[in-house]
């Protein structure tokens, strides 16, 4: 959603400010950083990259804006923090930026814009392809989150769950196709939630089904979805939409009931296990990513052999997963009872057991023909091109460049950890 909220942004800039992007940051003249919080690292590293300015502003007049996450968090106390930043934008205002720069132009520096609205204008800005070759977009559907897991801080820098008119969001993939995107990722904190606020609304699966009917359109991905709220309707609309990649982000968190509850996650890992069992046994190929937290506080090591069960069982093709790390306004926010070191050493085992995981299913794949949407050449060689599966795999193959940007059919021959290399049908 941030890398999204940057392309907008990125847009709107260069429309209503009439500016262009630069190539090289020592060149720009306005520098915008845009913030994650959700653990305590990335928080972090904001405030050495706004001191690495320090040396640039000196010799000249750069405009320093921060938004995103962490520019909701602190607002106004970024200013007392450092003097390096000249505006704040929070995660409802970026529609506003434009007015803040020319207001910081006319020297009322130190301006914080970090109101939540009902509506929120930002998710109508227009977007664009995120690849190099026009071909694959984001779309935000929907902004927000109500779930108050213990541990998160997103409903306090995202706000109340809302969603985007279906209407906008169907022109807004129209657009983005007849510009040459084939595929499209739903964005929203829990797109589940989907229109459920509205009584006129369409659900989630209706607007899958929707956008399916547009001509040129051929992926269309999401993410993220709640376990909780992973409803029947939805596993038929992936199972009956083909352009609906069988690929489903479903984050457990835990494997342990305990820690569930104290996560306040609303599903237990048998309740999760039937949302599982669903998509599996309804769904050909359907594959799982998820999210993990280790370490959350009480965590014994009981729980987390849970977790580790629970891997062992589902098979998530990737994963991502974190320590546990307090956040402000959280539940939690004061309580971290489990030892960096026990988190390190946890945080490793399970990474090191879903990297053998995902690797038997790259071996698994060795001789399968996947339809690949090229997107790239090779990062490693310039006569290969790359490009993605159904599932988001990485698959390399020799190939002409007239090809970027179109679906082909490539045979896989070769297995890697994080990537497949294959031959060109
Ligand atoms: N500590 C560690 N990981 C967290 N996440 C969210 N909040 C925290 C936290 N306080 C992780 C969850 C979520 C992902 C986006 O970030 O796994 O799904
Ligand atoms: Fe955070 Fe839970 Fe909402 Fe996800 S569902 S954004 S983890 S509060």
């Amino acid at each position: 959603m941030n890398e999204n909220d940057s392309i907008q942004l990125s847009n709107l800039l260069i429309q209503k400010l009439n500016i262009e992007p630069t190539k090289t940051l020592s060149d720009a003249d306005i520098v915008i950083i845009n913030t994650c919080s959700v653990r305590e690292k990335p928080e972090h590293k904001v405030f050495s990259e706004i001191g690495r300015f320090a040396k640039i502003k000196s010799g000249r007049d750069i405009i320093l804006g921060v938004i995103g996450c962490v520019a909701q968090e602190y607002g106004q106390k970024i200013f007392s923090k450092t003097s390096l930043v000249d505006f704040v934008a929070g995660t409802h205002n970026i529609h506003l930026i434009p007015d803040m720069i020319s207001d910081v132009l006319k020297n009322r520096k130190g301006i914080a814009n970090i109101a939540f609205y009902d509506k929120i204008e930002s998710l109508n800005i227009a977007t664009s392809p995120y690849d190099d070759y026009g071909v694959k977009a984001y779309v935000s559907i929907m902004q927000g989150c109500e779930n108050f897991c213990s541990y998160c801080i997103v409903p306090f820098v995202r706000g109340k769950e809302y969603s985007r008119k279906s209407h906008d969001i169907y022109n807004e993939i129209l657009r983005l196709v007849q510009m040459g995107v084939k595929e499209v990722t739903l964005l929203g904190q829990n797109v589940n939630s989907y229109g459920k606020k509205s009584s006129t609304e369409i659900s989630f699966p209706e607007l899958l089904y929707k956008i399916s009917e547009i001509k040129g359109l051929d992926r269309i991905r999401f993410t993220t979805s709640h376990p909780k709220d992973f409803g029947d309707d939805l596993v038929y609309a992936i199972k009956n939409i083909d352009k609906v990649c069988n690929q489903v982000h479903l984050p457990i968190q835990s494997g342990s009931n305990k820690i569930l509850k104290l996560m306040k996650r609303g599903y237990s890992r048998e309740d999760y296990l039937d949302k599982f069992y669903k998509l599996k046994d309804n769904i050909v190929d359907i594959r799982i990513t998820t999210d993990f937290i280790v370490g959350f506080p009480y965590e014994t090591e009981e729980d987390f052999q849970d977790t580790i069960k629970i891997l062992n069982e589902v098979k998530y093709i990737s994963s991502f997963s974190f320590k546990y790390s307090p956040r402000p306004f959280s539940d939690n926010s004061e309580i971290d009872t489990v030892d960096d070191s026990i988190k390190r050493k946890r945080l490793k085992i399970l990474q090191d057991l879903q990297k053998s995981i995902t690797l038997q299913y790259n071996k698994d794949s060795v001789g399968k023909i996947f339809d690949i949407l090229v997107d790239s050449s090779s990062k490693k060689s310039q006569e290969e091109l790359s490009g993605r599966s159904y599932d988001n795999r990485i698959v390399n193959f020799k190939g002409d460049t007239s090809l970027l940007g179109k679906f082909v059919k490539v045979k896989i021959t070769q297995a890697f950890q994080n990537s497949l290399r294959g031959e060109l049908l």
